[in-house]
């Protein structure tokens, strides 16, 4: 007999979500909270597995958040799978969900942007205007929302997590941030709900993004010029198929500034098109 048993609550508001919080904390409860725009994959799940071994309940939040959408983006195409998602938090023991609604979110009146400079002028955001704006917005006021003690973030939008540890150390938000490293797929590509966009010859070349990026952070690392390893990863890119590069760049771990030496801890970031997709991807510069 299959017997179904879902320990999942799903809350749609911000004082149900404070209650519930509130309770556990009275009862000596750590919380985690792991922000996701939804179609979930094993990158997310991986989020929440690492949240369950360092709090003792997990609040997962789902909203695809328009802030962040530039108006020429995939906003409305945003793959949306709500039951699938919920019955994947589930499965992996989340205890709450706060999928909110934007009026909830963006109610009349709604009138606040959180901005970080200087971090947010490269990369990303010199080809998403509004982007981390739209990004640091939701995510303070998600950690405002729950308070929780811990928040967990992907490498995999390296720049966000750098804005995010920002934005929470600039406005002393009570919470732990952290990163947690890119999930992968058997051939290296890293997991994004954004691979639901290529055709299946497009899904064949992705990983090549990872490759030369790769190979660009082991030639760093063994001396190599990097402006030189940069324009070869960048050829090998759209060699491979990928129709445009919106950049590829050696950069300093923690300040995101143009990367001077391979001494310094650097990290390879990159962007590229393929078909309808946009990927992003970054892995770090080994140290010798
Ligand atoms: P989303 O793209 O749904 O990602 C949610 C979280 O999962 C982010 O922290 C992201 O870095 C992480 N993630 C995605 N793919 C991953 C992978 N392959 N390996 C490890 N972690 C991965 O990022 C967002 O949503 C939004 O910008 C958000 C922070 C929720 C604000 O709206």
């Amino acid at each position: 007999m299959n017997t179904y048993v879902s320990n999942l609550v799903a809350v749609r508001d911000v004082e149900s979500l404070r209650s519930r919080i509130q309770a556990w904390r009275r009862e000596g409860l750590s919380v985690a909270l792991v922000p996701t725009m939804g179609a979930l994959h094993k990158g997310h799940l991986t989020l929440m597995g690492r949240a369950q071994k360092m709090a003792d309940r997990v609040v997962a939040t789902i909203f695809v958040n328009p802030k962040q959408f530039g108006p020429n983006e995939d906003f409305a195409a945003y793959p949306r799978c709500e039951s699938e998602d919920f019955e994947m938090l589930n499965g992996a023991g989340v205890h709450l969900l706060f999928a909110p609604d934007a009026a909830v979110m963006y109610p009349p009146g709604f009138a606040t942007t959180v901005s970080v400079a200087g971090l947010t002028d490269v990369l990303d955001g010199a080809h998403r205007a509004g982007h981390f704006d739209g990004v640091a917005t939701v995510v303070s006021k998600l950690l405002l929302q729950a308070l929780p003690d811990i928040a967990l973030f992907g490498e995999k939008d390296f720049q966000q997590l750098a804005v995010i540890k920002r934005v929470v150390a600039d406005l002393n938000i009570p919470v732990d941030i952290i990163g947690v490293p890119t999930v992968r797929d058997a051939d290296g590509l890293a997991m994004s709900s954004r691979n639901a966009y290529l055709t299946p010859d497009e899904r064949a070349l992705a990983p090549k993004l990872f490759a030369a990026i790769t190979q660009a952070a082991a030639a760093i690392s063994e001396g190599g010029d990097i402006q030189e390893c940069i324009d070869t990863a960048r050829a090998g890119i759209l060699k491979a198929g990928f129709r445009s590069v919106d950049y590829v760049e050696a950069r300093h771990a923690e300040t995101l500034a143009t990367l001077e030496t391979a001494r310094e801890p650097g990290r390879v970031l990159a962007a590229a098109h393929l078909g309808r997709a946009r990927l992003i991807d970054n892995v770090a510069i080994p140290q010798r």
